[in-house]
């Protein structure tokens, strides 16, 4: 199944599920899973927003799978902990919208820009989610990152932990400038100020 696939079975049901949510939990705090992440995400905003119950500050999408791909993956080359190896993701979550800094995380220098290795490992990181798809064929996808995704991060969060950072596709002052209105980019999780943009 693909992203195109996906979006024509999923847009109608993330925008249903929106409605209700404006209906019957204007406050939540809202994770979208479904892909295509990049399309499902603005749907909700704009359901929320004809609601009159949008808050950017609460809706924001899971790309941890991508994050914690790149600290696996680039860990494998470097023989690093991954749980200590952060790798910063961002622009969006799905194939080439996937950019992972790898030169910015402290394992960078492990593998050399723009050599073969590296446009492996960019790749891999890119499609990892799909390989896994095609193993599972037709019967789902990498549905653990979900539940590490939201217990991890969001609930961590809103019992008060701070500093947490991670990367997710939000509402972002970033390149919206440039017509870009969502964007995935490093942003902390908190529970006053729900997320702040890094
Ligand atoms: N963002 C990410 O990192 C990430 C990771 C894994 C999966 N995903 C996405 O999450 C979604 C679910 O993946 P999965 O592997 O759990 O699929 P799945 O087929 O195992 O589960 C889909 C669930 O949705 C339910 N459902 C179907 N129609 C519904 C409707 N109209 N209203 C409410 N629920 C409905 C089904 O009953 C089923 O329980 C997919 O879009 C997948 O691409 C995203």
């Amino acid at each position: 199944m693909t992203r195109d696939d996906l979006f024509n079975t999923n847009a109608s049901i993330v925008r249903d599920l929106a409605a209700a949510i404006a209906r019957n939990a204007p406050k939540a705090h809202i994770l979208v899973i479904s892909n295509p992440v990049n399309s499902t995400v603005p749907i909700i905003a704009r359901t929320l927003e004809k609601a009159g119950t949008y808050d950017p500050t609460r809706l924001f999408s899971i790309t941890t799978l991508d994050v914690v791909r790149a600290s696996s993956f680039l860990s494998g080359i470097a023989g690093t902990d991954p749980a200590q190896t952060p790798v910063t993701v961002v622009g969006g979550h799905s194939g080439v919208t996937i950019v992972p800094l790898l030169s910015q995380s402290s394992a960078g220098t492990a593998v050399e820009q723009g050599s073969e290795a590296w446009k492996a490992l960019v790749h891999r990181i890119q499609y990892g989610g799909d390989k896994v798809v095609q193993a599972k064929d037709g019967a789902g996808s990498a549905a653990l990152s979900m539940a590490y995704a939201a217990a991890n991060l969001l609930l961590r969060a809103l019992k008060g932990e701070a500093g947490i950072v991670t990367p997710t596709f939000v509402k972002s002052p970033l390149f919206a400038s440039q017509g870009i209105e969502f964007f995935s980019s490093a942003v902390e999780l908190g529970v006053s100020v729900h997320f702040r943009v890094c």
